[in-house]
């Protein structure tokens, strides 16, 4: 079993701090740059709630980060797969001495005791419980109660300030600005057709001699047999004591363990009764009172074909958020830091025994072992997180990276828009009516994440066919990041596009970020027609939802194949994926686009699109290449 941990925490009380903190004037420090869609701002937070501050400390050598990662993730580095100890990141990246110091000091001038606050093992953050009122006068803001329409309320403000001479020190500061995805408002999105008649699962006879039987309808119901035959997967794991494969979902949406079966019996038959390893997260529940495509198909979905295609290999189900909160992205990365709230003899019963809170629910921080790879199918408009929160978050993905997993996200649905088809304004990047600038997608767009966009066997075609983009209920989230950079590894490829295909542009100046940022997707799989278990029947679902827990689980399968020969899992895939030599890996998509914002989108073209990326797999010529490196 893992072992369970807390964040423990180190009291400042005893540190001393003889230097005075100079006094200086606020500076606007991180404002939200939208709305969050659907929540309504419906009160004044009263003064004296208590609100549990973070003040996320700035980190040393973060421009280390891609050198870091690159040296044991590119093909051709010489420490290829020898990936980092958490006790190696921690040392890199922690926050300097005075950088603890000038926020402490900022912080107790301002009248806050030093007995208050607490600095977390990690010494990343520092802790500190304190009235609005106090919080208010700190930051210079003011915090209200938003509401959302199901009822679920969530607090926080529109921006705040910092003295400019802690600035440079703070990273970002919780609760302020973050809205996190919960009431499920955030949840990817795609739709259900039922399939009604069809729980029996009646095999259509092929027409088709040369495709079998159970092929016959993949381009309109697809299921584990069609996905095996697209890309060639025909691998059974032998290592699965050794490996491990992780799939996050958000309370409340949960699996329903009919439905598992159900799908099971129609396309595992000898997977029924199995189940996902449950791993709860912040008080979490795999719910099953509330029923529906809202709170079951993402789930349902993911572990089907996650598990199906990756059996006899046990899955890890990272259920995040109880159900009163939900949860965002921070929190499964905390759960899954371990190593970066143990290290240091964290150990230590003194100051052990914070959490689990009696009171609540508890902060799990660390509770397992990051797995080799994690499938999450959820985003957020990029616009709706601060660059502070974005960058802060995409660093741990990077370091997570240099760990040896492989974090994949989806891209989202609405092809260039955003959630709900929302574009942005030219002017401010803020969401608006008749918005017309493109609107991507956090976290697929962190350039330490491998993104994955959906493709479709085109109707008429078969399985052996060339797929195109999807195009059918949903296009392929895909094009060019706002806040971060582009990372080295996909320089070549994205000029190569840009120069064929947007020079001269056909869109309009301002459309998207044309400044050399990061682009996306990375890569893609099927994302249309899947036939699922779902509240007790099959229906048909579509969406990138669909297409990242299929790259996972290939990856899984070549992580079971380097274990069993005695290599380490693959890690961070990007430079791989990107590498001109692997290019013979990839199903090259030229059909199709991902339309939006009023405009057809971007094409899928020959190499490197922002579309579906660089392709499919083809996991035979992957698993030989992945197999061939050290
Ligand atoms: C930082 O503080 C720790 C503990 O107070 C001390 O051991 C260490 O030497 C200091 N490091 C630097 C670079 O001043
Ligand atoms: C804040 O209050 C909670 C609940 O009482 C407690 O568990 C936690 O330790 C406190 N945190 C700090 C930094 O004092
Ligand atoms: C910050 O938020 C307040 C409302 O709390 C608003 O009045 C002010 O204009 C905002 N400032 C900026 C720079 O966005
Ligand atoms: C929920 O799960 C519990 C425990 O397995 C079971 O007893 C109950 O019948 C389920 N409820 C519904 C509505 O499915
Ligand atoms: C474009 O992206 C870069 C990061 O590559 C960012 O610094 C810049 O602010 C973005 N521009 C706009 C208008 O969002
Ligand atoms: C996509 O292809 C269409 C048809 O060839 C063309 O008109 C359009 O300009 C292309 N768009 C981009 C962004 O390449």
């Amino acid at each position: 079993m893992h072992r369970v941990t807390s964040l423990f925490l180190v009291t400042l009380a005893g540190i001393a701090f003889a230097v005075p903190s100079p006094r200086s004037t606020h500076v606007l420090h991180e404002k939200r740059a939208m709305e969050p869609v659907d929540w309504m701002r419906t009160s004044r937070l009263d003064g004296d709630h208590v609100l549990p501050m973070r003040f996320g400390l700035s980190q040393q050598n973060l421009h280390l980060v891609e050198e870091m990662l690159a040296s044991v993730s590119h093909p051709e580095s010489p420490k290829y797969g020898q990936h980092y100890s958490a006790e190696e990141i921690i040392e890199t990246f922690k926050p300097s001495n005075e950088t603890i110091e000038a926020v402490t000091n900022w912080l107790t001038d301002a009248g806050i005791s030093r007995d208050r606050l607490r600095l977390s093992i990690n010494k990343g953050w520092i802790h500190v419980n304190a009235s609005t009122a106090e919080v208010e006068d700190l930051l210079k803001t003011e915090y209200h109660i938003y509401t959302h329409p199901s009822g679920a309320q969530q607090l926080g403000c529109h921006n705040y300030s910092v003295p400019a001479h802690v600035q440079g020190h703070i990273d970002l500061i919780k609760p302020t600005v973050q809205f996190n995805h919960r009431a499920g408002a955030n949840l990817e999105r795609r739709r259900v057709k039922p399939l009604p008649n069809i729980v029996s699962g009646p095999v259509v006879t092929s027409t088709d001699a040369s495709i079998p039987a159970n092929l016959a309808n993949c381009d309109s119901q697809i299921t584990l047999a069609c996905l095996r035959a697209l890309y060639g997967i025909d691998y059974t794991p032998v290592a699965t004591d050794k490996n491990t494969f992780g799939i996050v979902e958000f309370t409340p949406q949960a699996f329903l363990p009919g439905d598992l079966d159900l799908f099971f019996k129609n396309f595992a038959p000898n997977m029924v009764g199995v189940r996902p390893i449950p791993v709860l997260i912040d008080g979490a529940v795999v719910q099953n009172f509330s029923q529906s495509f809202n709170f079951n198909g993402e789930s349902d979905l993911d572990l089907q074909y996650g598990m199906g295609l990756t059996a006899p290999q046990p899955v890890t189900l990272l259920q995040t958020g109880d159900l009163s909160q939900g949860a965002g992205f921070d929190n499964w990365l905390d759960a899954i830091d371990g190593s970066f709230c143990t290290f240091d003899g964290g150990d230590d019963p003194e100051q052990d025994g914070i959490y689990p809170d009696a009171a609540g629910s508890p902060d799990s921080c660390g509770i397992l072992v990051p797995p080799n790879v994690v499938s999450i199918s959820y985003g957020q408009d990029e616009a709706t997180a601060s660059a502070h929160y974005a960058n802060r978050q995409c660093t741990e993905y990077a370091k997570l990276g240099m760990l040896g997993t492989t974090v994949v996200y989806s891209t989202g649905d609405d092809g260039v828009a955003g959630f709900n088809d929302a574009c942005l304004d030219v002017n401010d990047n803020e969401v608006g009516t008749g918005g017309t600038t493109f609107n991507p997608e956090f976290p697929a767009t962190c350039p330490f994440v491998t993104a994955v966009g959906a493709t479709q066997i085109n109707p008429g075609n078969t399985v052996n066919d060339p797929e195109g983009a999807c195009e059918q209920v949903i296009f392929s989230g895909g094009g060019f990041s706002n806040i971060f950079a582009m990372p080295s590894y996909q320089a070549l490829a994205v000029s190569a596009y840009e120069s064929a295909h947007l020079n001269p542009s056909p869109f309009l100046a301002g459309t998207f970020n044309t400044s050399g940022s990061r682009a996306f997707p990375d890569i893609s799989a099927n994302g249309a027609n899947y036939v699922i278990g779902i509240d007790g029947v099959l229906g048909l679902v579509f969406g990138t939802s669909a297409s990242a827990p299929v790259v996972a689980s290939m990856i899984t399968l070549i992580n079971d194949a380097r274990i069993a020969s005695g290599k380490g899992p693959v890690g961070f895939i990007n430079h791989i994926l990107y590498s001109p030599i692997f290019a013979p890996a990839f199903n090259d998509i030229t059909m199709g686009g991902n339309h939006g914002c009023g405009t057809p989108g971007f094409n899928a073209t020959k190499g490197w699109d922002p579309v579906t990326g660089v392709g499919t797999p083809n996991f035979p010529r992957l698993l030989d290449i992945f197999k061939s490196l050290p």
